[in-house]
């Protein structure tokens, strides 16, 4: 059991441990409060992406749609204060932010779809509308920091 346990040891940091050694994400510099404003609206993207995983549990197909496209689609674009944002951000950061809006209002569109389609193929196209949401929060983790 201890020797099984070393081994998982040995494999997550061997898993990890390239992320650890270099850090070649890009350094966005901003205001404080920008930064403050930014991080905050980061926690709101996990709650949201949490709400959604839970609507879709609950077959809330929905109100997976509506907090998709509220809070994270291009409608939600005043809300994030995106145009202002935009302004401390690389190119390739904007195309990240851009890139999440647009794949976030998909969703909502595949959400709407699936609950008149509650088809497994229809929840599978959805799973893959929400993977290419988390896509975009990853391509832009990798690729900046502001602190
Ligand atoms: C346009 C770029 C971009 C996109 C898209 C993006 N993030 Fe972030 N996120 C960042 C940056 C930059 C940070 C700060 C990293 C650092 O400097 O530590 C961050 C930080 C975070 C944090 C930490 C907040 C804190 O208080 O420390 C969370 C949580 C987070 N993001 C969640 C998400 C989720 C979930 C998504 C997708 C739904 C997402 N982000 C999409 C750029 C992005």
């Amino acid at each position: 059991m201890k020797i099984l346990s070393a081994a998982v040891c040995a494999a997550i940091i061997a898993m990890t441990a390239p992320a650890w050694a270099a850090e070649d994400r890009e350094l966005v510099k901003m205001p404080a409060m920008m930064q403050e404003h930014m991080l905050t609206s980061m926690r709101d993207h996990l709650d949201v992406l949490n709400e959604i995983l839970a609507d879709i549990a609950a077959e809330k197909f929905t109100d997976a749609a509506r907090v998709a496209e509220s809070r994270l689609g291009t409608s939600s674009f005043g809300q994030h204060n995106a145009a202002h944002m935009a302004q401390f951000m690389p190119k390739g950061m904007q195309e990240a932010g851009t890139a999440l809006h647009r794949a976030a209002s998909r969703f909502a569109l595949a959400a709407e779809e699936t609950d008149l389609d509650r088809s497994y193929k229809s929840v599978a196209r959805l799973t893959g509308a929400l993977s290419e949401m988390t896509a975009a929060c990853s391509a832009c983790h990798a690729g900046y920091r502001i602190r």
